[in-house]
């Protein structure tokens, strides 16, 4: 049996001759290649400057070193998402402060934040997760009435609205289950030139130049490889193909999942400008259709658990609405080169769900 995984996506022959001409070049680690990728990327989003990064998890630290977060500071951050997020916040020595989510969205609740301001909050990290837009124009108000930064973690939205250009900085993912991938990668996008070159000097230990060195400000080896960015700027041109694919791959299942009880697709908005990177239903008795799916040769997966489960951030209270996408949350077969046959087999062994 001809086994679907639950996320699909190419890489080919584009891919391997850019890196060939990297390679014989001999740009190996971080260099012409890398801004290249970084300037077509900061045109695409209509940004400045982009600085690439070796993953989504380092782009989220080194912003959050770059605009001075420090050890004692206080950094708001959704009990949905990637644990990526609070991750980085806490290695940046900060103190995560989880808000809940949206009860129809698994995005955070701008409503819910004022509460969670105190005297030592520095920063909020708003998550577009699945593409899902956070009302940045709401968020942003209640950044600049207290003074505080705030950093989008678009590790899941690149392309999706204007996720990730809206704040101090907006930090993406270049990982496999994303719209574009280098295998691992990431990049911060800005609009400020001093926060770009802030992030720059945090991408290599704090030194601007390595041949005539001298230490400025603590950093850390964040670069990404001029043989990934060569990666990159081929999946680059690909991605308005993908975008449109994921679209059509989102609505097929629209349509198909529209008469079954038993699961509820969790919106994106398209109309607004919105792109589903995955394909996510809340599922009554979520193990048994997992099951159910998996004897038939499909593979889906279950949503990651509420933040508030990682004891060791010392995130407290209640979570009542992130609780339910976190226990019935699964992400069904999606991806830019998932053929539409496998939607169509998916649909049909749901549909044979008791
Ligand atoms: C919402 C979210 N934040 C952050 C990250 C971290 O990105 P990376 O895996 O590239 O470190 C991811 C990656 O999956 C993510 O989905």
């Amino acid at each position: 049996m001809h086994v679907i995984s639950w996320w699909r996506t190419q890489f080919g022959e584009p891919e391997t001759k850019r890196v060939a001409d990297a390679i014989a070049r001999e740009h190996i680690s971080q260099g012409p290649v890398t801004a290249e990728f970084e300037a077509r990327l900061a045109e695409a989003l209509g940004v400045p400057h982009v600085v690439a990064a070796s993953s989504g998890s380092a782009a989220m630290l080194m912003a959050l070193l770059a605009l001075d977060i420090r050890p004692g500071d206080e950094v708001i951050v959704p009990n949905r998402t990637w644990i990526a997020t609070a991750h980085a916040a806490a290695m940046a020595g900060a103190k995560v402060v989880l808000v809940d989510v949206l009860p129809h969205l698994p995005i955070l609740d701008v409503s819910q934040v004022r509460s969670k301001i105190t005297a030592r909050t520095k920063a909020i990290m708003p998550v577009h997760l699945g593409g899902r837009l956070v009302d940045m124009k709401a968020l942003s108000a209640i950044a600049q009435e207290y003074g505080l930064r705030v950093i989008e973690d678009a590790a899941q939205a690149l392309f999706s609205g204007n996720a990730g250009v809206r704040s101090d900085a907006g930090c993406f993912s270049l990982s496999v289950a994303k719209l574009i991938s280098t295998g691992q990668g990431g990049f911060v996008a800005t609009k400020s030139k001093e926060t770009a070159e802030r992030l720059k000097l945090v991408r290599t230990h704090g030194v601007a130049d390595v041949i005539h060195c001298t230490y400025t400000r603590l950093g850390f080896n964040f670069r990404l490889t001029d043989i990934q960015a060569s990666i990159g700027l081929a999946q680059l041109d690909r991605a308005p193909g993908r975008m449109e694919r994921m679209k059509a791959l989102y609505s097929r299942y629209e349509t198909g999942l529209a008469g079954l009880p038993f699961v509820k697709l969790i919106p994106v908005d398209m109309r607004a400008g919105e792109l589903p990177l995955y394909v996510e239903v809340l599922c009554d008795d979520r193990e048994k259709v997992m099951e159910h799916l998996r004897l038939r040769g499909i593979q889906s997966r279950p949503f990651y658990p509420d933040l508030n489960r990682a004891g060791y951030l010392g995130g407290d209270g209640e979570f009542p609405n992130a609780r339910v996408f976190g226990e019935r949350g699964l992400f069904l077969p999606c991806g830019p080169d998932q053929p539409p046959e496998n939607v169509d087999r998916v649909l049909e062994a749901l549909r044979a769900f008791q």
